[in-house]
């Protein structure tokens, strides 16, 4: 038996990730193309990993619970790389609250049952739920704290009140964020940790789609005008995943990490304001 590191989405983040911190460990590969996910694994073995890859709908509880059942055959599992996901010109309105907010609520929920004592998980947002405004402080509670199976239930969440596939994107990574802080302190009582990242653009499929999506020229100039002057790229993400899943990141649980090159920062208070620059939106 071995130590097990599940991912979740056998994408480029994903992969990073799992290349980065995956080594003596079984992978565990999960995506809803087991094509993919066989693709993955392969891709990682030629390179001295062992991996393993399983078909699993992330939208889909039945799914998540045989994923962990199939990794826990392996061994304990001590690492989580949750890394999969739909963008908002990849998906409608409900997959896209089903797969990014339902289904890493009840990952992140299971996981922490089961995880080894010690260990670490990391899961994937984006820096598009960071230029959504405030939400109220019951609103962020309710993201935070509401059963997994009673979330696509909110109000808040209902088709009248999400206007298109991009605020549904952003409730979906806010409510990551919260999520990861009220299952932070469930962790903490096997003296695991769970923190998010969310990343600006960085080059991967999913981001090719969007840069030919409706809003390619938003993204575009997003990248030109931040302060990085460019996207990033995967493994600068997992240079943020190593420090929160290794040693150095021991006293770091609950948190988000920001890594967007500085988009975020121009929105607000650069080049990328809306109010400077409307023809980016
Ligand atoms: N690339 C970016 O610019 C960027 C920016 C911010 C956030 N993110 C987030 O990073 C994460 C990974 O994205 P990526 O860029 O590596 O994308 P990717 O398209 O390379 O990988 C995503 C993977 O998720 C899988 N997937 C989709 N729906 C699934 C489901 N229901 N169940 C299981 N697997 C499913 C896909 O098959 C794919 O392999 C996503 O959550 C995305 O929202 C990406």
């Amino acid at each position: 038996m071995k130590d097990v590191m599940i991912l979740t989405g056998a994408g480029q983040i994903g992969m990073a990730i799992a290349r980065r911190m995956g080594y003596g460990k079984k992978i565990v590969v999960g995506d809803k193309s087991l094509e993919k996910a066989q693709a993955a694994a392969d891709s990682m073995k030629d390179t001295g990993f062992d991996t393993a890859a399983v078909e699993m709908d992330l939208s889909s509880r039945d799914s998540i619970m045989n994923f962990l059942e199939e990794a826990r055959k392996y061994g304990e599992i001590s690492m989580l790389v949750n890394a999969a996901g739909v963008s908002p010109s990849q998906a409608p309105v409900e997959t896209i609250l089903k797969v990014d907010l339902y289904g890493t609520a009840v990952l992140l929920e299971e996981v922490g049952k089961i995880i080894r004592e010690g260990g670490a998980g990391v899961t994937i947002s984006s820096q598009s739920g960071w230029r959504m405004p405030a939400l109220t402080p019951e609103e962020d509670e309710l993201l935070a704290v509401t059963p997994a199976e009673e979330l696509l239930g909110l109000p808040m969440l209902q088709p009248e009140n999400i206007r298109d596939t991009l605020h549904a994107y952003q409730m979906a990574k806010r409510c990551n964020e919260k999520r990861v802080m009220a299952e932070a302190v469930k962790w903490g009582r096997r003296r695991a940790r769970i923190n998010d990242i969310a990343p600006g653009i960085i080059v991967t499929p999913l981001a090719v789609d969007e840069f030919s999506g409706p809003r390619g020229d938003f993204y575009k100039n997003m990248f030109a005008n931040c302060p990085a002057g460019r996207p990033g790229t995967p493994d600068e993400v997992a240079n943020v995943a190593e420090l929160l899943m290794s040693e150095k990141g021991v006293f770091i649980t609950g948190s988000t990490v920001l890594i967007d090159g500085g988009a975020t920062a121009s929105y607000f208070y650069g080049p990328l304001h809306p109010g400077k620059n409307p023809s980016a939106f």
